[in-house]
């Protein structure tokens, strides 16, 4: 499953790339808004860090399917290849991603509470779809089931899709689609550092530190 990072402040994408093994950086225009800066200016330097490689989802803002299109444009322009087109899965964001599509970018369906969106997006040509795992979850449905409803679906129908979970607040959610084999996950930073914080790893680590120093003394090491 590719990890991506679920944010636009370059000094947090920074700290998680340090450390984990991301796949690339995801954002929507709230996450954009916390940056207080000009969204391109911002996204220009997510790319040169991430690299040209590496997937970088940005989301249209236009109401209607063709300005869509035209954001899109814009966005591939600037950001390059590997650059995904986050439509949201509306009538209007549905046409765009067919018209998309068929030109052959990139899109990722996004905004998704429902099996259908899910399944509709993939078959009207988009790359990922990003069911919003959480937000379903708070609006009393199983965000967990629609997810991998979806994965079935696209699965089932011969579809190439792959589903881009989004909107996770906790590890469990995270592991119970992982193990599902989805595509991909975004994350927000603190709930991807949140995966391995094991209280007992770090007893242990500890012990073994104070063992070793036991045995050689005080900051010694195997060097
Ligand atoms: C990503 O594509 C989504 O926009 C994002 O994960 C939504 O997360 P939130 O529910 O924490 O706002």
């Amino acid at each position: 499953m590719k990890i991506l990072v679920d944010n636009a402040d370059l000094k947090e994408i920074k700290k998680i790339y340090e450390v984990y093994p991301v796949d690339g950086v995801t954002c929507n225009p709230t996450i954009l808004k916390k940056t207080g800066r000009n969204p391109f200016e911002v996204l220009k330097e997510i790319r040169a860090f991430i690299g040209k490689d590496a997937d970088l989802h940005v989301q249209v803002i236009s109401a209607k399917a063709e300005d869509m299109v035209v954001e899109a444009h814009k966005i591939q322009e600037v950001l390059g290849e590997n650059t995904f087109i986050k439509v949201p899965v509306v009538p209007e964001g549905l046409k765009a991603i067919r018209l998309l599509a068929k030109e052959g970018a990139n899109v990722t369906g996004t905004a998704i509470y429902n099996q259908m969106q899910g399944y509709l997006a993939g078959k009207a040509g988009a790359a990922y779809v990003a069911p919003y795992v959480n937000r379903i979850d708070n609006l009393g449905s199983n965000g967990i089931q629609v997810a991998k409803d979806i994965h079935d679906m696209l699965k089932k129908a011969g579809l190439k899709t792959e589903l881009l979970a989004a909107s996770f607040k906790n590890s469990q959610q995270v592991l119970e689609l992982a193990k599902y084999g989805l595509g991909a996950s975004t994350i927000a930073p603190d709930v991807i550092e949140g995966l391995i914080k094991v209280d007992a790893a770090r007893i242990a680590v500890d012990v073994f530190t104070k063992d070793f120093e036991a045995l050689c003394g005080e900051d010694s090491t195997m060097l």
